[in-house]
């Protein structure tokens, strides 16, 4: 394990250059009532309780906000890594006239996920058993929750190659360490600044987050997360897309808490998040209005 004062040098190489990691604060605050949801949407259908069920419900009324923000309707939205649907099915539940497409490789939570889907009856999604990698079809929104490492380089590229807009939560930055991917760093800004070493050290460091948010280790790991994910964020400047860096509201939802989020302005997509987070979305679940 790189010692602190070896990744505070690196961190140090990257604020001379301005690099620093800046976040946006978007107001989350969409509440939606989860005991009211149809059987096989809310997380506990795939199995979550306690404080892992409060959180995973924390991340996706932060996420479905951001999103509410950018669908218009009839976009194709892109599900990586998701395994059971924790995500994507309350989302297909609630943008009834967009299609969802739930992209995960391990065939259990796949078949999970098929059935929640037919309790919920819903029909504008579908589960695809496949490897982000292997993933061909065309989408417009690409979404990664809890996309260990590199799974999330893998699905932000993959919204790169398809003009897709993204909103992921990364989480396991460390085990871009292991990564025999020949991308890191991702962006040219900080390939210019550090070496692909440095940076594995730097994404060793972003897993120190815990659920101990004010100690000193949380801290540095939050950091260094942050730090990484600017660089996914740069990246995506550099292929022309306007982005931006969340915390989840509350921090507390998952130790993971950084929301990564960013969409070319030409595109069906074209929201502006900064200036309306909250126009598209009603606010709690009683106003939500089904138009299928
Ligand atoms: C930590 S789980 C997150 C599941 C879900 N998104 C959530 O937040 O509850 C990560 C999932 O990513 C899947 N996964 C990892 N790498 C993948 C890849 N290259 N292609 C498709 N799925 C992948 C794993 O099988 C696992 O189900």
């Amino acid at each position: 394990m790189a010692s602190w004062k070896t990744i505070q040098k690196i961190l140090e190489k990257l604020s001379e250059k301005g690099l620093c990691p800046e976040y946006t604060d978007p107001h989350f605050n969409l509440k939606l009532d989860w005991e009211k949801m149809p059987e096989g949407v809310d997380p506990s259908a795939g199995f979550l309780k306690g404080k892992r069920l409060r959180g995973k419900r924390w991340q996706l009324e932060n996420i479905v906000q951001i999103a509410g923000s950018l669908l218009k309707g009839g976009e194709t939205v892109v599900d990586f890594c998701s395994g059971s649907g924790h995500l994507s099915i309350p989302m297909a539940y609630m943008f009834p006239n967009c299609r969802f497409v739930l992209v995960e490789r391990n065939p259990v939570p796949v078949e999970i996920g098929k059935k929640r889907i037919a309790d919920a009856g819903l029909t504008n999604i579908e589960m695809c058993n496949s490897y982000i990698q292997d993933f061909q079809r065309d989408f417009d929104l690409g979404l990664a929750l809890h996309a260990c490492g590199e799974a999330t380089d893998l699905a932000q590229i993959k919204c790169f190659e398809k003009n897709a807009a993204y909103i992921m939560c990364p989480c396991d930055l460390g085990f871009i360490q292991n990564s025999t991917l020949d991308c890191y760093p991702r962006s040219s800004a900080f390939s210019e600044v550090v070496t692909e070493n440095e940076y594995k050290k730097l994404a060793s460091a972003a897993d120190w987050t815990c659920w101990d948010f004010d100690g000193e280790l949380g801290k540095r790991g939050k950091l260094c997360m942050g730090y990484i994910d600017l660089d996914r964020n740069l990246a995506a400047e550099e292929a022309g897309y306007k982005t931006y860096l969340f915390t989840t509201n509350p921090r507390e939802a998952t130790p993971k808490n950084d929301i990564i989020c960013g969409y070319r302005s030409e595109l069906l997509i074209s929201g502006d998040i900064s200036v309306k987070p909250l126009n598209k979305l009603p606010a709690t679940w009683g106003e939500l209005k089904r138009h299928s």
